[in-house]
Formats: structure tokens, C-alpha cells, sequence
């Protein structure tokens, strides 16, 4: 459906629409979707075998919408030395050469009518794993869960059922490194411990 249309009937009647139709199903149910990469990269290896932290790489997850996927430069801080006789790695040297990025292939992707943040869930402690599975274990990246509607709302409600505390982060925050490095004060913490309520109204994921 196109966001357009989406807009025009409404929630309520999109919702009654598709019931009519016989359309309850899920629609965006990619689950077990595991596209080919244009370099073979393993998160077994990096992330598994030498253990680098997901945000090494996915700078954006706790800050921002969108976890992002890496710059070949970043692959560059190891591989300018690292293997560099191996064909997969000659792709990405000649990507940075030619000032290209390498076209990776999405693995996940919502419908443009439904809203996600990967801030709001890493900041309250959501691990990656919970909803990518066991990253650290494939050679190549595969959707895990069905990342649908139901799916969505499930986790919310039972969060907001179980009332749990958001955790303090564990990651060092903005100004954290640089105290322990200097000594000068540490910085306040940015998020107080709260009570987390995730969303069950339709505007919060259809905005
Ligand atoms: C050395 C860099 C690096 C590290 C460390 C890393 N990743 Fe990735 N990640 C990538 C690259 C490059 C891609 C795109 C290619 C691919 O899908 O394999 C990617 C893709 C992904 C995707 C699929 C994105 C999509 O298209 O939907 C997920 C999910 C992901 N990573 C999660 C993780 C998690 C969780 C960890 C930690 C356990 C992690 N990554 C560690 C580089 C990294
Ligand atoms: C922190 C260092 C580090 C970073 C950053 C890094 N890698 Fe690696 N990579 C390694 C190591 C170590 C190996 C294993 C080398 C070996 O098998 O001897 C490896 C292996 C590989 C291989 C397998 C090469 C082969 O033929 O065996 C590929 C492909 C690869 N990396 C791609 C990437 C890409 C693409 C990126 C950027 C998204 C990246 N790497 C970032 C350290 C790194
Ligand atoms: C609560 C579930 C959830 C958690 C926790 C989560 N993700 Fe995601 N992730 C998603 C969804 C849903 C998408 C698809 C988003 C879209 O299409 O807008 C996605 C997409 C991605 C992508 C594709 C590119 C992008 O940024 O949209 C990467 C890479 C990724 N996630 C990495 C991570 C990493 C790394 C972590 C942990 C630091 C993480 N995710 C935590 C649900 C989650
Ligand atoms: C927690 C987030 C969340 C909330 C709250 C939510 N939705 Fe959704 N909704 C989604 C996601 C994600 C999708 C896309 C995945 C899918 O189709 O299951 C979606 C898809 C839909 C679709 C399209 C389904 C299809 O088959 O194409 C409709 C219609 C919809 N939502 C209506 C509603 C209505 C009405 C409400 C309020 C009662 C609501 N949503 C509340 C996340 C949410
Ligand atoms: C494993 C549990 C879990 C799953 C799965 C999950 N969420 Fe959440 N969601 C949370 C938690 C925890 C919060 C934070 C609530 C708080 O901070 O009070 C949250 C908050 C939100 C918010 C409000 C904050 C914001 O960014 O506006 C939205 C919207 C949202 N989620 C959408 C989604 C959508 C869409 C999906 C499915 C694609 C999804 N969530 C899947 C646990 C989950």
C-alpha cells in the first residue's frame, strides 16, 4: 500500500479494509530473508571470532534513527594491512580507491508507513540480539524475526506489563572517556533510571 493511500483511508479504515479483503496476515514478514553481499563479510569473524563491538561499526544505533552501515574507510583501519592479498579484500581497497562505497544489500526493511528508532530501544537496554538474533554467529546476515505489526506490539505490551526499569548505559557516554582520561569531573548521567512505556497507540509507529 502506498503511503498515500495509507494516509487517505485512515488507520481504521485501512484496518477494516484489509480485514474485508481477507488480508490479516503480515505483510512485511521478510523472516529468513538472507540477500548475497557484494563483498563476502562475515559478522562470524568480526564480531564473533575477534569480538568488535556492534557500535564500532554501527555508530548511529544508540544515538539515532538508523544504525547504519559502515564506510569502507572503517574497513580500511584494519584492512590497509589485514589480508590484503585476498580478493574480497582487493574489492574494497579498489572501492576507497575510486571513492565508492560498496552497495550492500538490505537485509531489514520496515514499509515507509511504519516508524522505527533504533535510539529510543538501545538506550532502554533492548539488546541487538533480541530482535536481529545471534549476529555474531552468521557468516552472512539473515532476518530472524517476522518484524511485523503483532511482532511489534507484543514486546510493548508485555514490557509495559512487566514494568521494568530502562538500565543505566553501559557504553561511555559523551564526556565519560574524556574525564577518566583527564580526571576532570564525570559528566551527569544523561538518562535517570525510569519506568519504560513503549507505545501502543497507532500514531506512535504511523506518523
Ligand atoms: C567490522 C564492522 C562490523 C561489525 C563489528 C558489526 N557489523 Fe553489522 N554490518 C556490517 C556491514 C559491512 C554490514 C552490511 C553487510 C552485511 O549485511 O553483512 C552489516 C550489516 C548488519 C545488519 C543487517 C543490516 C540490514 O541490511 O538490514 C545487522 C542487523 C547487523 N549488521 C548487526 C550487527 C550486530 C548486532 C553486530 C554486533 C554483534 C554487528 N552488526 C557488528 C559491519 C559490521
Ligand atoms: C578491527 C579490524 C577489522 C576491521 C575494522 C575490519 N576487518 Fe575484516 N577482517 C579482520 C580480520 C582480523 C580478519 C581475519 C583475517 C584472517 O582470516 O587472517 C578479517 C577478514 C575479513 C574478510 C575475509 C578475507 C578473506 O579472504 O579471508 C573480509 C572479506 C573482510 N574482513 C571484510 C571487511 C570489511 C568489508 C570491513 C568493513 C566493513 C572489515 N572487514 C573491517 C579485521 C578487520
Ligand atoms: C527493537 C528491535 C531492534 C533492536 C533492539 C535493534 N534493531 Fe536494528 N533494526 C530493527 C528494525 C525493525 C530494522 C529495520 C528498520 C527500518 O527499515 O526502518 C533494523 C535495521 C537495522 C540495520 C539496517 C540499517 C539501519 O540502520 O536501518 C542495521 C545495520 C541494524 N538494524 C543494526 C542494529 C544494531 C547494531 C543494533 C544494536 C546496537 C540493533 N540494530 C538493535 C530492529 C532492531
Ligand atoms: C509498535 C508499533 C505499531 C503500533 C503501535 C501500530 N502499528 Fe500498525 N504497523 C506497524 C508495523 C511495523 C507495520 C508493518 C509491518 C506489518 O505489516 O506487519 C504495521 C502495519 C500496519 C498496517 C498495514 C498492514 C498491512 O497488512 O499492510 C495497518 C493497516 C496498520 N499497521 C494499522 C495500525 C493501527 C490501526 C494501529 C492502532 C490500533 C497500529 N497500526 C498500531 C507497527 C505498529
Ligand atoms: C523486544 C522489545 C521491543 C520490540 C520487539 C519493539 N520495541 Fe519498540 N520499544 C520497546 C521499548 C523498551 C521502548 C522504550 C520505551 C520507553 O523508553 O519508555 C520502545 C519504544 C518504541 C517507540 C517510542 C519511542 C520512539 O522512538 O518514538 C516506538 C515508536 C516503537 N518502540 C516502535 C517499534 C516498532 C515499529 C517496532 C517493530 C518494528 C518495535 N518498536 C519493536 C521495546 C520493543
Amino acid at each position: 500500500m502506498s503511503r498515500a493511500s495509507f494516509r487517505v483511508l485512515g488507520y481504521a479504515g485501512a484496518f477494516a479494509a484489509l480485514s474485508l479483503s481477507g488480508c490479516n496476515g503480515p505483510v512485511n514478514n521478510q523472516q529468513g530473508h538472507m540477500p548475497a553481499q557484494p563483498v563476502a563479510f562475515s559478522h562470524a569473524v568480526h564480531a564473533g571470532q575477534y569480538g568488535l563491538d556492534c557500535q564500532y561499526c554501527h555508530v548511529g544505533a544508540e544515538s539515532s534513527r538508523h544504525a547504519g552501515v559502515p564506510s569502507t574507510s572503517v574497513c580500511l583501519n584494519c584492512h590497509s594491512q589485514v589480508k590484503t592479498d585476498s580478493p574480497e579484500i582487493q574489492k574494497v581497497i579498489a572501492a576507497v580507491a575510486a571513492k565508492a562505497s560498496i552497495e550492500w544489500v538490505r537485509v531489514h526493511r520496515l514499509p515507509d508507513h511504519a516508524y522505527f528508532n533504533h535510539a529510543s530501544h538501545v538506550t532502554a537496554g533492548v539488546a541487538c540480539q533480541t530482535c536481529h538474533g545471534k549476529v555474531e554467529e552468521m557468516v552472512r546476515v539473515e532476518q530472524v524475526e517476522p518484524m511485523t505489526m503483532g511482532w511489534c506490539l507484543d514486546c510493548h505490551r508485555k514490557t509495559l506489563a512487566r514494568e521494568e526499569t530502562a538500565p543505566v548505559p553501559s557504553t561511555p557516554r559523551k564526556g565519560e572517556l574524556l574525564a577518566l582520561t583527564s580526571g576532570s569531573p564525570l559528566p551527569e548521567p544523561s538518562k535517570t533510571p525510569r519506568i519504560l512505556r513503549p507505545p501502543s497507540d497507532c500514531s506512535s509507529c504511523h506518523r
